[in-house]
């Protein structure tokens, strides 16, 4: 999750308001969750009176192609200038990533030593490690300056920019042609997608292959995960448009699969004139069967979106009456989304509770609540806490055994408001 947005090409898609993938004018906002800061924007306390610039929060489909995204699509300066987001940080992410180099190194990588892998928005280096460690060569491209130093610190070779034809064309050059392309939660956060688009293109042969992993759009509305829409996640990824929009670049999907990770994710692979396999042509009957080409199913969401809301409230509100003391657990973009969305601040959670160092003594965008370490939870048990990480949930529920086992609950806001007490750890 990086910013792969030149400012100057950003500037210039604002003028119209069409769909990315196809650009028709047929768009239609189906959900508001604004006013909304930026979700990774976490404040020093010295500027917190200094004011921040909140925007609207609206979800459109297409009704030409069936995408779904953001708008507005906001400045690139304003959502990235002082990146928080570490993949390493995460037991979960880790895991997943080495898992995610195993399946492509079986499928893709038959003479390591001659391999490439390029990843983009490859962040502190972390899935790139894995490839290393099976003796492949790796570049990474990451734009925000402060992480590509971490990752070059991990020992992996990083171009700190962002990716389009020119970076590819770099890495033709310095490093010749790669075997794979990769990208993790980057090809959704990406205003220029053509831009980016290309460059892949550039840099697949007849062998080559691009593989992405994001959040799938089914998932995000069956498990009603709308905290995840924020200004960053430009798009809510489902196959049947990115099919057509593949093509328009003389590439296509070779197969795709549904993945465990972040709410449920899509892992999509994209070569030069493959044959789409079955499991990726069933995902593309599965989307029309379950109405994901229709905008009354994007209309019922924005409905169930109000009602979660509507619960977290009135709990919040009866537990305050209670004297319960509430704290947040994970300060995750999602949980900004949330917490400004249902309106809830510092006199309603004490802090928000994060590993992150970059995150720690901050305070959450909008709403200004502290955020403390895990040491500070640990030390100041709350009654409640409202887990705004929920996708870590069995990660962070495991690791705080003793705040459940001396009577402390946690709330899960999706896909329904529901709060588990210690009998969770007997059931997981
Ligand atoms: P994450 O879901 O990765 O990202 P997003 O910002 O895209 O919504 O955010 C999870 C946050 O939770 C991240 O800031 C790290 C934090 N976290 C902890 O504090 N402790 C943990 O044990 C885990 C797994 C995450």
């Amino acid at each position: 999750m990086t910013n792969h947005i030149r400012p100057e090409t950003h500037k210039h898609m604002e003028k119209k308001h069409v769909c990315t993938l196809c650009k028709s004018n047929q768009i239609q906002v189906f959900l508001s969750l604004g006013p909304t800061p930026p979700a990774n924007n976490f404040l020093e306390e010295r500027h917190i009176d200094r004011g921040e610039k909140f925007y609207p929060l609206d979800v459109y489909f297409c009704l030409d192609c069936s995408h779904v995204g953001v708008l507005p699509r906001i400045d690139s300066e304003e959502l990235f200038s002082d990146y928080v987001y570490l993949t390493s940080r995460s037991e979960t992410m880790l895991s997943h990533l080495e898992s995610l180099s195993d399946t492509i190194f079986d499928r893709y990588l038959d003479d390591e030593e001659e391999a490439l892998v390029v990843d983009i928005g490859s962040n502190d280096g972390s899935l790139l490690q894995f490839f290393q460690e099976k003796g492949v060569n790796v570049v990474g491209v990451e734009p925000a300056e402060n992480i590509a130093r971490e990752a070059r610190k991990n020992g992996v070779p990083t171009i700190n920019d962002f990716f389009d034809e020119e970076t590819a064309k770099l890495i033709l050059e310095e490093y010749g042609l790669p075997d794979v392309v990769m990208a993790t939660n980057v090809f959704a956060h990406i205003p220029e997608l053509d831009e980016v688009t290309k460059g892949i293109e550039l840099l697949l042969d007849e062998g080559g292959a691009f593989i992405f992993e994001n959040a799938y759009l089914p998932d995000l509305i069956e498990n009603k995960e709308f905290d995840t829409i924020y200004h960053e996640h430009l798009y809510y990824h489902s196959l049947t448009p990115l099919k057509s929009y593949f093509q328009r670049f003389g590439l296509g999907i070779a197969d795709a699969e549904r993945v465990p990770i972040h709410g449920g994710s899509i892992r999509v692979f994209v070569e030069k004139d493959p044959q789409i396999s079955d499991r990726a042509k069933e995902l593309i009957e599965f989307e029309e069967e379950r109405g994901f080409t229709e905008l009354q199913k994007y209309r019922d969401f924005a409905e169930e979106v109000k009602g979660i809301r509507q619960d977290l409230n009135s709990l919040i509100e009866e537990l305050k009456r209670n004297n319960s003391r509430i704290a947040g657990y994970g300060a995750a973009a999602k949980g900004n989304t949330l917490l400004n969305y249902c309106r809830i601040g510092p006199e309603e959670l004490d802090y928000v509770v994060d590993n992150t160092p970059l995150k720690q003594g901050k305070f959450t965008p909008g709403m200004h609540i502290p955020v403390k370490t895990p040491r500070h939870f640990r030390n100041d048990y709350p009654d409640y806490v409202l887990l705004l990480a929920w996708n870590f949930a069995r990660e962070i529920i495991a690791k705080e055994k003793e705040f459940l086992e001396q009577g402390g609950k946690f709330i899960i806001p999706v896909p329904e408001v529901k709060v588990v007490g210690k009998e969770f750890l007997e059931k997981t």
